[in-house]
């Protein structure tokens, strides 16, 4: 498989602060790949450093082979990227939108024409040319800026939360776009805060934390980092005055149990695969008063694979 994106020891501070630490990874040619990590991780420091948008201090980016610093050009070129923040012309149409952006990557004539006629269609709003992004739901300006961010035609696409703030209907346009660009050979490194869509459309996933990389891999590749285990969620009715802390302290020590949380009322516990037999942890937890409401036994999803290399949650 072609490394297309290679990220070594990318380190970059915004005065004292380091946003991106020492942070190595590589991209494979026609895969999507997703960066997953709470809000500060760093994943929009990356992608601005790797569209050239935002400067770094150490480390070394190549794309295709081209050195982001020394090749800057040719670097960019070969990027197209769709900001967390929408990035449109209030005042200019749709159409005027897409038109200027691919301007920018030199496409001229009746090229530019038909790239700009082709990534309205493609994201759907052929019939919106005319409209102006201020008229426009905040579903179809994340489309819009979709198509601002692909019409040159881009070998790596780079797209920091495309989805937020759209319905059903323009997440599921947007994810089967995502899909057909990859499958007509574009690389693309995406974001997102819902996990499900990770799962869904991601061929291999990097999750980071804090600037530092903490895990990468198939979503199959990571479960089984932490596989041993399984997660079991019992759901009770938890009074205010009840002590947490020391009934999880509790928790924690009982047999197979490697970690116990609270999460909105539901106890979940992280246990070892082989452990079958649970009447213990009920009765421990109906000993303490608490009502047994429901039982569901799951492997795990990337949420616990990122709380079990971390011991944080997502968001
Ligand atoms: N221009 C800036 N000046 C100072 N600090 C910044 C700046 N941009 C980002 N940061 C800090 O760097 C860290 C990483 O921010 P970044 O935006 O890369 O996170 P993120 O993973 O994209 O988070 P989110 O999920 O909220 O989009 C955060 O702690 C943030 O406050
Ligand atoms: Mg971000």
């Amino acid at each position: 498989m072609k490394e297309f994106l290679s990220v070594k020891n990318l380190t970059k501070n915004y005065g004292d602060f380091c946003a991106v630490d020492d942070l190595s990874f590589s991209v494979h040619e026609g895969e999507i790949f997703g960066l997953l990590g709470p809000n500060g991780a760093g994943k929009s420091t990356t992608m601005n450093v790797i569209t050239t948008l935002s400067d770094f201090g150490k480390g070394t980016i190549t794309v295709d082979g081209a050195d982001i610093i020394k090749d800057k050009e040719k670097a960019r070129r070969l990027i197209g990227m769709v900001p967390q923040d929408i990035a449109l012309y209030p005042f200019l149409s749709a159409e005027e939108n897409v038109r200027f952006f691919a301007s920018l990557y030199g496409l001229r004539g009746t090229k530019l024409n038909s790239a700009v006629k082709e990534a309205l269609e493609f994201v759907g709003l052929s019939d919106k040319a005319k409209m102006k992004p201020k008229k426009m739901s905040g579903g179809m300006q994340r489309r819009l800026n979709i198509a601002c961010g692909i019409a040159h035609d881009p070998k790596l696409i780079i797209m920091d939360e495309p989805t937020v703030g759209v319905d059903a209907q323009s997440r599921e346009h947007i994810l089967g776009s995502i899909k057909t660009l990859r499958d007509r050979g574009a690389t693309v490194i995406y974001t997102s805060h819902y996990m499900n869509e990770v799962e869904d459309i991601c061929d291999r996933i990097l999750i980071i934390d804090h600037g530092k990389s903490v895990a990468v891999g198939t979503e199959r590749e990571l479960i089984s980092t932490v596989s041993d285990s399984k997660v079991l969620k019992i759901t009770t009715e938890i009074k205010s005055n009840f002590n947490e802390k020391d009934f999880l302290a509790e928790m924690s020590k009982l047999p197979d149990v490697k970690k116990a949380r609270i999460e909105d009322g539901v106890i979940v516990l992280e246990i070892n695969a082989s452990a079958k037999d649970f009447t213990l942890y009920l009765e421990h937890i109906k000993s303490r008063g608490l009502p047994i409401l429901g039982i569901t036994s799951e492997s795990m999803n990337l949420e616990d694979v990122f709380i079990a290399l971390t011991g944080r949650e997502l968001r």
